[in-house]
């Protein structure tokens, strides 16, 4: 038996010491409120047991981790034609960089990306009904919390400040890889960027990820074989010019947000997520790294 309570408390009382510990992404100006001293961990294992340490019951900006979740209800939608408007290869370059983005005439290099989770954000507009409002039920369906909400002052301050995603939503039109208004897919994408979750409400929802496709609630919400591509997604883009960091030092498939969270999961074992806001110079959570890293080197569990 793994002492798994023991092993969280212990990361999260030595990391905490840390003297260094990232930068809070001060380009979402409401993000910048965060201090880096906030820090939780939280472990849910597939059998149902749960483990959490310092704040993990905390909300925050979930940022890039809502990419993951929308990239599910868009592939619910429409299975794998979603690949012929946005590719699975990483890309090796920040989340927001837009020269591939031209060279590769449109298509962005993964759902991830900033302007791969454009084209994504379009596909939901066009599907959904009420698309804040649908997306959110969704969220809160997987998650099995209603008590979820958009932040509507991170979602206004983005817009504010989004220069880049609107460049590369405008560069997506210019190559009629975005159907639906420039103005409708942002306003979308900056909402579902500004969900506040807490590590432990994460944790739950990205609990289909883990288990082939089936949330908490054992309602299947994507087919087997999509759990599988989207897992391979995050273990190979989740991160973007760090994927590879991440791959070799944590092994497993995640996703990271400027909020200062990670999400990473191994199939059908456990999903565990952090959240420490200080990032470093890749915009991932510097001791949210740390902490995985720990956490599969103690436990001798990940993918490989
Ligand atoms: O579009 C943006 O720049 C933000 N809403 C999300 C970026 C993000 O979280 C990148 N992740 N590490």
């Amino acid at each position: 038996m793994i002492d798994f309570q023991g092993i969280i408390n212990n990361i999260h009382n030595n990391l905490s010491k840390e003297e260094v510990k990232g930068v809070v992404a001060s380009y979402i100006p409401e993000l910048f409120k965060q201090t880096t001293n906030s820090f939780g961990i939280y472990l849910h294992c597939i059998n149902g047991e749960s483990y959490a340490v310092g704040d993990a019951y905390t909300p925050f900006s979930i940022q890039s981790i809502s990419k993951v979740l929308a990239l599910s209800k868009a592939i619910a939608f429409e299975d794998n034609n979603i690949w012929q408007r946005v590719d699975v290869e990483p890309s090796g370059n920040p989340f927001n960089h837009l020269s591939l983005l031209e060279l590769e005439n449109g298509i962005p290099r993964n759902p991830l990306i900033n302007s791969g989770a454009l084209v994504i954000a379009d596909i939901l507009v066009t599907h959904l009904k009420n698309p804040k409002k649908d997306f959110l039920n969704y969220v809160r369906t997987i998650a099995n919390d209603q008590t979820i909400n958009y932040n509507t002052d991170v979602a206004a301050s983005e817009k504010r400040t989004g220069y880049t995603n609107y460049a590369a939503a405008n560069l997506l039109k210019s190559f009629n890889n975005l159907n639906n208004n420039v103005e409708d897919v942002l306003d979308f994408y900056f909402h579902q960027c500004s969900i506040d979750m807490s590590c432990a409400q994460l944790a739950n929802a990205f609990y289909l990820f883990a288990n082939s496709g089936k949330c908490i609630n054992h309602i299947q919400h994507i087919p087997i074989s999509q759990a599988k591509r989207i897992n391979a997604i995050m273990l190979t883009c989740g991160f973007y010019d760090e994927a590879g960091e991440f791959a070799f030092r944590v092994g497993l498939p995640g996703k990271s947000g400027v909020g200062g969270g990670i999400v990473a999961l191994l199939p059908n074992n456990f999903i565990i997520s952090t959240w420490a806001p200080g990032l470093n110079p890749k915009g991932n959570s510097l001791l949210g790294m740390q902490a995985l890293e720990q956490f599969t080197t103690e436990t001798k569990i990940s993918i490989f």
